[in-house]
């Protein structure tokens, strides 16, 4: 991991850091829409209206434009699924970072830098739901430099961190559809705890669930 260094965030690199984040969503949409045409309910639903149409109407193009505008629905129902998310992320910590993570206890947020560049992301806080442990959030490296390692010297940087605070284990929730993050956390001795839907109402009919993993740190010498 040539060149690369890990250090705090500084005001400087918010517009990066923003665009890193939202870059790394947005990754995540064409497996998320491949995920929705595999569900058994999609299929009816486009089985159901073609067929329907093709019973009732003189030509094909009908059936066709029809199973195309709802292909084109439901993908834009994904875009505006991550929008919601990023907008919420920007606007609960990632406009605030210095607030959020840098003023707090037992918080921080770190940006890897290679030659002068930002090239990656991680942060860290008490989890909302489980304070007990720190959750690590904002993984994030830049395309152009991903397999390097970066991620692994991250998720140390939040490991360490977590054990000089006293805290037990670190916890994350990733998405089903981000399967680079699950092969670096489980490479990094995360376990899966859970799997379970998003509240939001498309999310569970599309069956679109968070995994839930935690890094026991006692274990660890
Ligand atoms: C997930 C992500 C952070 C990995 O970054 P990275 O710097 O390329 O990861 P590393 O080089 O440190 O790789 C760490 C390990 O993860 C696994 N891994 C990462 N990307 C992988 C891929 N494309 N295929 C297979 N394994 C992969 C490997 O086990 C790898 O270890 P190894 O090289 O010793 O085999 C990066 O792909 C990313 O930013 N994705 C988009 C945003 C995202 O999904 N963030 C997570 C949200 S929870």
């Amino acid at each position: 991991m040539a060149n690369i260094e890990i250090r705090k965030y500084r005001d400087e690199d918010c517009e990066t850091v923003k665009e890193l984040f939202i870059s790394g969503m947005n990754e995540h949409l064409p497996l998320s829409f491949m995920h929705v045409l595999k569900q058994p309910l999609t299929h009816m639903l486009l089985m159901c209206t073609f067929c329907s149409l093709m019973a009732t109407a003189k030509s094909v193009l009908l059936p066709v434009l029809a199973v195309t505008l709802l292909l084109a629905g439901a993908r834009q129902m994904i875009v505006h699924m991550f929008n919601t998310y990023i907008e919420a992320s920007l606007k609960n910590d990632l406009n605030s970072i210095d607030e959020t993570y840098l003023k707090q206890r037992n918080s921080c947020f770190w940006v890897a830098e290679s030659d002068g560049q930002v090239v990656g992301t991680v942060a860290c806080v008490p989890a909302e739901n489980a304070p007990e442990f720190l959750e690590l959030k904002r993984m994030s490296v830049r395309r152009s430099h991903r397999g390097k390692g970066i991620a692994k010297a991250l998720c140390r940087t939040v490991a360490d961190f977590t054990r000089d605070r006293g805290y037990p284990a670190v916890i994350l929730y990733t998405s089903m559809v981000a399967t680079d993050a699950q092969r670096l956390y489980e490479h990094m001795g995360y376990k899966k705890i859970r799997q379970f839907p998003l509240p939001e109402f498309f999310a569970k009919i599309i069956n679109f669930t968070l995994i839930e993993y935690r890094l026991d740190l006692e274990k660890e010498k």
